[in-house]
């Protein structure tokens, strides 16, 4: 099924071709100025130079051969100077959209585009034994919305969680554990334990070389599989994993995969025998292997000692993917600050034959700052972490409900805070150009008025409220749409119909902040309509059906939206 908009922009085609003055080659559309009181608009150059007729007298012509079909959503046409405006029949849209709102429900927006089609998003990705700082926060919370936004697309998508598990710095993490003994801790806090351990232990060995000998022992019993270095390990991945899943379920992100960079070793021999025999690496005078691509900084793929690294990898991950899903895009979303490690991968893989069916994307963030622009850092002892992050912003949302809505009873006030502090958070990530750089403004981030998420889930509550309200006073629903006309219906109406379209654009340009903008004008459109008019108290019964139809409605798409995002709505707050 197509949606509304598409539908009147098809019609709009159709009866320019109908003329049979234009060739449908030379039929496209636009958007027109918004000091034009039109929805669709034809520019009448290109057709007029192939006809050698002016411009405006080709769309006056066309104005006077147009015929509307009985029932289109067109609802006039004119001519203004070269162009020819086309205005959506505001009762009949009024009836399509809010059929097709209350067809899908929260499922609004949803399409069929990407079918058959497999997208790879590698998101989050923390580090073993280390907390998750801002960087994985920010992959976390992008990364999940690109999987909601390219599911609703209609494509096949593959979140996998690409863990740093493996590597040099674990023969470290090890040792200390050897020495310290295991922290008698869970959650965040054992994390933090575990990273003061390494941090000593590190500081140590910069004078003690028997400690840094017994590193590259544990290293190699590590890499060899002995049992002992492997339980530890396995220990310090499932205690990272633990505390990571309690914040993902807070958050709502769930993977279809964690194979973590562990699992491709026994595959990296062939992949570094591969990037040799395909010559797009060489081996060095020292005995490493490294590559040199489109005048990239030459970079590592085997250290002359035979080890591995990061690199060699996401080399083997990419084979792996490409073998296993066969994807037409593989995304990573990962800090800007990697943005060459991504260039020289896309190159390697480029160079060796393996990036002719897929696409490979970096999606770079920005970093967290404080408030005055400082970046945030461990060595300053500012960093963030995600677990407290989450703490501080439901205990926030708290007192904002508190003050709000004092009656709400305690365990739902607790869940309402939940939503709204974890939603403050992930709506932070997302409501500008992922590029961006971003700070923790609660203030602005928890504001009941203004772009915020708080603002955009009492929107939806305050719908909520109204339907809630109008069930109780036995208010009839299933109304005539067509007795939507008020220029605010209009304009809150026209606004619902784009989230389809919005979708689409977030899908191609990547951005959240499309389906941000989306609901944040939704919510604006929506008070202007409930400030201008009544719904319960409508001039009418049959009026009043109608707009309590608009407001459900209004309700599904925020929540459709905010779902996108990633964000719960709650039903009171
Ligand atoms: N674990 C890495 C880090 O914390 C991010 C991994 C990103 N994904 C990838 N395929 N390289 O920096």
């Amino acid at each position: 099924m197509e949606y509304a908009l598409e539908r009147f922009t098809a019609e709009v085609k159709a009866a320019i071709a109908a003329t049979g003055r234009v060739a449908p080659a030379l039929i496209e559309t636009t958007t027109p100025k918004p000091n034009i009181p039109a929805d669709l608009a034809f520019p009448a150059f290109r057709a007029a130079k192939e006809l050698r007729v002016p411009p405006p007298q080709l769309a006056a012509e066309l104005a006077a051969a147009i015929s509307i079909p009985e029932g289109s959503l067109i609802g006039k046409v004119e001519a203004a100077g070269p162009f020819l405006n086309f205005s959506m029949h505001p009762q009949r849209l009024a009836a399509a959209v809010l059929a097709e709102i209350a067809a899908r429900a929260e499922g609004y927006g949803r399409q069929p585009d990407g079918a058959g089609q497999t997208i790879v998003v590698d998101y989050s990705a923390p580090n073993i034994a280390k907390r998750m700082h801002v960087g994985h926060i920010r992959s976390t919370i992008i990364g999940q919305s690109l999987v909601n936004i390219f599911r609703a697309l209609g494509y096949t998508v593959v979140g996998d969680n690409h863990l740093g598990d493996w590597g040099k710095q674990f023969g470290v993490v090890l040792a200390s554990i050897a020495m310290y003994g295991r922290p008698d801790a869970v959650g965040e806090e054992a994390m933090a334990l575990l990273e003061a351990q390494y941090a000593r232990y590190s500081g140590e060995m910069k004078e003690r070389p028997d400690l840094d000998e017994e590193a590259r022992r544990w290293s190699l019993l590590l890499e060899q599989g002995d049992p002992q270095a492997r339980a530890l390990w396995q220990w310090c991945v499932d205690l990272t994993l633990q505390a990571a899943e309690k914040n993902y379920n807070r958050l709502g992100v769930r993977f279809d995969h964690a194979y973590g960079e562990s699992f491709y070793e026994g595959m990296l021999p062939d992949m570094i025998a591969e990037t040799l025999r395909t010559e797009a690496a060489y081996r060095d005078e020292d005995g490493s292997v490294v590559a040199e691509l489109d005048k990239l900084p030459k970079f590592i793929i085997q250290r002359k000692d035979g080890g591995t690294v990061y690199m060699t990898r996401d080399i083997a991950t990419v084979e792996f993917r490409l073998s296993e899903f066969h994807p037409s895009q593989i995304i990573y979303v990962v800090d800007g600050r990697q943005e060459l490690h991504f260039r020289q991968l896309f190159a390697i893989m480029r160079a060796m034959g393996y990036a002719r069916d897929v696409e490979l994307v970096h999606i770079p963030f920005g970093v967290v700052t404080t408030l005055d622009g400082q970046p945030l850092s461990t060595k300053k002892g500012n960093m963030v972490y995600l677990e407290s992050l989450l703490d501080e912003a439901t205990a926030r949302a708290l007192a904002v409900i508190d003050l709000k809505n004092p009656d709400l009873a305690e365990a739902e006030k607790a869940a309402v805070a939940e939503s709204v502090g974890v939603g403050a958070v992930v709506y932070n990530d997302l409501y500008q150009d992922t590029k961006r750089n971003i700070t923790l403004d609660w203030e602005r981030m928890l504001a009941t008025e203004g772009n915020s998420a708080t603002y955009l889930q009492y929107s939806h509550a305050r719908c909520r409220s109204i339907l809630r309200r109008a069930v109780e006073e036995g208010a009839a629903t299933a109304g005539d749409a067509t007795l939507l006309t008020h220029p605010a219906e209009t304009g809150l109406i026209k606004h619902l119909a784009r989230l389809p379209e919005a979708l689409r654009e977030a899908g191609s340009r990547y951005a959240p902040f499309v389906i941000a903008d989306w609901c944040y004008t939704t919510a604006r459109e929506f008070g202007v309509f409930f400030e201008q008019c009544p719904v319960l108290k409508a001039e009418s019964a049959e009026l009043r059906a109608a707009r309590l139809d608009l407001v459900a409605a209004t309700a599904h798409a925020l929540k459709a939206g905010l779902g996108l995002l990633g964000i719960r709505a709650p039903e009171r707050m």
